[in-house]
């Protein structure tokens, strides 16, 4: 490859999956956040593109260890893939951080009031992630793979309640920057999750666990929005032309 800073980080994330974790590790934003040109996302996050690159061209090299490969599997597999990995987890999560943070805030608040904020940024998190999950499952994943379904039949599928695939993926899309936005805030009210001297067990696990419940998030977001939703779209778009 060669150093083209025009290059969106949505295309490099999704020519090279273990793009992501480099951009997780330098603070760019792949996910919401995708369609802006490396040079650009770089400045942003205040690292050097060249730095950058040389660590896309070593990760370009190494086998992916990811167990599908999200630009080739079906979207049954991929629908699959982020309701196994990604909805289950995040759903467990929600629950145990939201009684740990509970917990550290009754004992912690009153040294630390920006556990107050993170207590109830990341409810605010929650109380949208959960309908939004709700929704992908119950009604945009089934069309996606019965509209799948029909294209391998070569029949027209039934016509969605919702028109087109493109007005539940607009507001999926809106609903995944509203949590991009929460994580934002989270970072910032936790310094970037970094523990005080006093912190105790239950805190840094749960700074550990916040900062972990925001990489799978992001990841997850990116599978939706780069790879899942654009692909239905096309596919959507394809049918609807013969
Ligand atoms: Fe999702
Ligand atoms: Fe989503």
């Amino acid at each position: 490859m060669t150093l083209d800073t025009s290059t969106t980080v949505r295309e490099l994330a999704v020519r090279a999956p273990g793009a992501t974790r480099i951009f997780e590790k330098l603070k760019i934003d792949y996910c919401c956040g995708g369609a802006r040109t490396l040079g650009v996302a770089c400045a942003v996050a205040g690292v050097k593109t060249d730095d950058v690159w040389k660590l896309l061209e070593e990760v370009g090299q190494t086998a992916s260890s990811e167990t599908i490969d999200f630009q080739t599997a079906s979207l049954t597999e991929l629908v699959k893939h982020i309701l196994d990995k990604h909805h289950v987890f995040t759903k467990e999560e929600m629950e145990r951080l939201d009684a740990l943070t509970e917990k550290v805030c009754s004992v912690h608040g009153q040294n630390h009031p920006e556990l107050l904020r993170v207590k109830s940024l990341f409810q605010s998190l929650c109380v949208d992630l959960k309908p939004h999950m709700f929704k992908e499952e119950q009604v945009l994943f089934p069309y996606i793979i019965r509209l799948e379904e029909a294209v391998s039949r070569k029949q027209t599928p039934m016509p969605p309640p919702f028109g087109t695939v493109r007005n539940p993926v607009r507001m999926m899309m809106f609903e995944h920057d509203t949590a991009g936005e929460l994580l934002r805030e989270l970072r910032e009210a936790t310094s970037d999750y970094t523990m005080p001297a006093d912190a105790c067990i239950s805190y840094r696990t749960l700074y550990q666990a916040m900062e972990a419940f925001e990489q799978d998030l992001h990841q997850h977001i990116h599978l939706e929005n780069n790879i899942l939703f654009p692909r239905a779209v096309e596919m959507e778009s394809l049918v609807n032309s013969v």
